[in-house]
């Protein structure tokens, strides 16, 4: 099945024309009560922002429920590692690295046997999983004290990139990163930190109960004020 923006039934973004938050309007965990029974208004996990942000922003959450038979284009696929590609890095040492498992692939197996009970259980619809790596030492053995940094600089773009492409992603830290440095025989300088689930959005009815509830909870920020330590 191709892939291409999505639309989202019953959005309802509170901002007003200037992209601000409404006063009085209340963030939508403080109006919602039980939402288990009810269908996940996909409008609501959109981020309700105190400032304008660009779409993929407004539109990226980490969903759990994803179209098993939906395929991501290898030109798509090609775009978002291009993203993370272009991303800024210290001394422009580029220490990403990755491994790309398409569902279906031995790959994919692999690196989905590697996640932690509850991120198998639904990770295994996801079109692919990206195993992020950073070359946390260099070819000289200096270590390189921003690797990890850098490296999710690089997710970072990946993920709005991808949401740009009509993708959603779900970056996952719950796995058994050993396993996966032994299965890829990968080098002692690179470090296995993370692992991106990538693919179309899906039907949240198909979750079990308690993920169903996961994927519908209220989306929390802390607020800008307590983020800026210091702002003269
Ligand atoms: C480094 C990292 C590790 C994460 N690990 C997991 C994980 O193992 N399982 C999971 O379901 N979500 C995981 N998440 C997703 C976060 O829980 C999620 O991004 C956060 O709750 C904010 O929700 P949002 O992405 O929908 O805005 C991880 C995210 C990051 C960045």
């Amino acid at each position: 099945m191709p892939c291409g923006p999505k639309e989202y039934a019953g959005a309802s973004n509170t901002l007003d024309a200037a992209g601000r938050r409404s006063p009085g309007t209340p963030f939508p965990h403080e109006s919602s009560t039980r939402m288990t029974s009810l269908p996940i208004a996909l409008g609501s996990r959109r981020a309700v922002t105190d400032a304008p942000l660009i779409t993929p922003l407004v539109e990226r959450w980490s969903p759990r429920a994803y179209d098993p038979g939906a395929d991501v284009d290898p030109e798509v696929v090609r775009t978002i590692l291009e993203a993370a590609r272009w991303a800024p890095s210290a001394s422009n040492t580029q220490p990403w690295r990755f491994i790309v498992a398409r569902r279906g692939s031995r790959a994919f197996a692999t690196v989905h046997a590697a996640l932690n009970g509850r991120n198998r259980e639904w990770a295994d619809s996801a079109a692919l999983l990206i195993v992020n790596v950073a070359e946390a030492v260099g070819p000289d053995g200096l270590p390189r004290r921003w690797a990890t940094y850098d490296l999710g600089q690089a997710v970072a773009h990946l993920t709005v990139q991808a949401q740009h492409e009509g993708l959603h992603t779900h970056q996952m830290g719950g796995f058994d990163a050993a396993r996966i440095h032994d299965a890829f025989d990968l080098d002692a300088r690179l470090e296995v930190i993370s692992i991106t689930a990538i693919g179309v959005l899906g039907d949240a009815d198909t979750l079990s109960e308690p993920l169903r509830e996961r994927e519908a909870a209220p989306r929390r920020r802390m607020p800008l004020d307590e983020l800026v330590l210091s702002g003269e």
